[in-house]
Parts: C-alpha cells; structure tokens; sequence
C-alpha cells in the first residue's frame, strides 16, 4: 500500500486528479469506479476544472458507482445518482448511458448485485477505483464483519453510517437502512485503487486500514491484499499513523527514483 500524505485536503485534490487524468490520458475509454460522500468532491471539482480549462474529456469513459440506497430513486435528491449527476457527470462530456449506479429501486433489489457484477465484467472490469473511508472503516457500504470475499450485494447500514450520513437528510425525511454495494471482492479486482480521506474524524480508520491487521471489522483493511493502492491522505486523517515519517520517508524516496528513472507503471490496464 503506497501512502501519501498532503498538507490540506486541496493539495490532495490536485494529486488525485492527477492519477485520474493520466489513467484518461493513457486509456480514453478507460473504466473508473466512482466514489459518493464530501471525501471526494474536491476530485470531481479538479477534474470538471480541467474539462473545462485543458479540454480533459471523459467522451469514451465507462464509470461504475460503488453503491446506492435501497428505496429512494434515482431522482431523489439524496440518491447516489443524482450526488454524481449534480456533482460530476453533468458537468463534463461524459455520456450518461455509460455512467452507472445501482438501481436502489429495482423490483427485487436481491437481482442488482449479480446483473451489476455481469456489467463490470462487460465492461472489461474496472481499472481505477476510487474510494473514500467511512468512520468505521467501510468502502462502498461494506460495513465491519463484510466478507472480504463479497461481490455486489444489499448490506444493511450499521447505526454509526445511518448517523453519519443522516445530515443529507431531514429530520423528518425516510433514511434508507439497506443499500446496494459493490463488494470487497469487486473493489479488489480493480486494477488500480485511489483510497482519498481527509478530516481527523477519519484518523482511527485510516489507522486500521494501513496498520491494524487484515481484518473484515475493518473492510477497508482488505485493501492491503491489493496490489496497486494508493491512499491519499491530510495530516489530520494521518495523525495516528504509527509510521507517518517512514511512509514521507518512502514518498521523497520514490520522487528521487521517479526523477533518475522513468516514471513508475502508474496507468492501470
Ligand atoms: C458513504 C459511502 C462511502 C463513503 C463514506 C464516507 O457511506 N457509501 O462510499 O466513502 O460514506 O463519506 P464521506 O466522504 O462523506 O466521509
């Protein structure tokens, strides 16, 4: 697991848009997996940013949500697709029949995992996930005690999400409890994964995740059976990092390499 640690959450920003520019640069039709919640949205301003001032275009790019509520439509305000629609997709190139989110409406909702798993695989699985952290250690909504072997699926919310995510909705608003989710297993077969977490309420996840052992009561922590992560984090997300210096320590090391030799392998595919 390669960590990289950035002194605010704009210069994090910057550096995953980036990572994510040069996987389009490299694959025009490159296949991203998407990210919902406030971690990413400084990602999807600096790449609209960049659609809009360097011509970044996503015109072939394929994009696959990691997850959605169940019981609230795709048109709700709080629904992952119109988070992404308002966020990003509405204001790049991209086309929308090649954006997709599980559908938290579907008649039987135990159907999507498997129908949404076969259009990963059409797809020709995703290159570059990216991912943001929940307070206790989810990715998608694979909350603690997920099999690290999960593939697309309804999971119930733990209260601690249900609370966390409850300032999206009213006071008096339905919360879903269940959502549809990528799985551990579908997130690991990605060929390159971008995990961004910023904030101190983040630290002790992001603590487990990078150090605590491989464990599914922190999913996050199935990450360091991947090959090619990348977590970016801020200072305040890295401050219980028993090896903070050491990972700064191995991030000036590999600028030095980057600079001597050709730029690592970095494009996923
Ligand atoms: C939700 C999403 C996750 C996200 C997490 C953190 O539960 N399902 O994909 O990573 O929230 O959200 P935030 O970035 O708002 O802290």
């Amino acid at each position: 697991m390669e960590v990289l640690i950035f002194p605010n959450a704009q210069s994090l920003a910057s550096k995953s848009a980036d990572l994510v520019e040069s996987q389009i640069n490299a694959f025009p039709d490159s296949v991203i997996g998407l990210a919902t919640g406030s971690t990413p949205l400084g990602l999807y301003q600096e790449l609209i940013r960049r659609h809009l001032e360097h011509e970044l275009s996503f015109k072939q790019v394929k994009t696959f949500n990691l997850d959605e509520y169940v019981g609230i439509p795709g048109d709700h305000p709080q629904s992952y697709r119109t988070f992404m629609d308002e966020n990003l997709f509405d204001q790049i190139d991209i086309e929308k029949s090649n954006t997709k989110v599980p559908d938290g409406m579907a008649e039987n909702p135990l159907d999507v995992g498997p129908a949404y798993e076969k259009l990963i695989e059409k797809a020709g699985g995703i290159d570059l996930q990216v991912l943001g952290v929940g307070t206790d250690g989810h990715i998608g909504f694979n909350e603690p005690t997920s099999s690290l072997g999960s593939i697309t699926r309804v999971k119930t919310l733990t209260q601690q999400t249900i609370e966390d995510n409850s300032r999206f909705f009213k006071p008096d608003e339905f919360q879903p409890k269940l959502a549809i989710t990528m799985g551990i297993k579908t997130i690991l077969d990605a060929r390159r994964i971008l995990l961004l977490a910023h904030g101190e309420n983040k630290a002790q996840a992001v603590c487990d995740m990078v150090e605590g052992p491989l464990s599914a009561f922190c999913p996050a922590s199935a990450l360091q059976l991947h090959q090619r992560t990348t977590v970016l984090i801020d200072e305040d997300a890295a401050s219980k990092l028993r090896l903070k210096g050491y990972y700064k320590f191995v991030g000036e090391m590999q600028d030095d390499l980057v600079k001597k030799h050709k730029p690592s392998d970095w494009i996923a595919r």
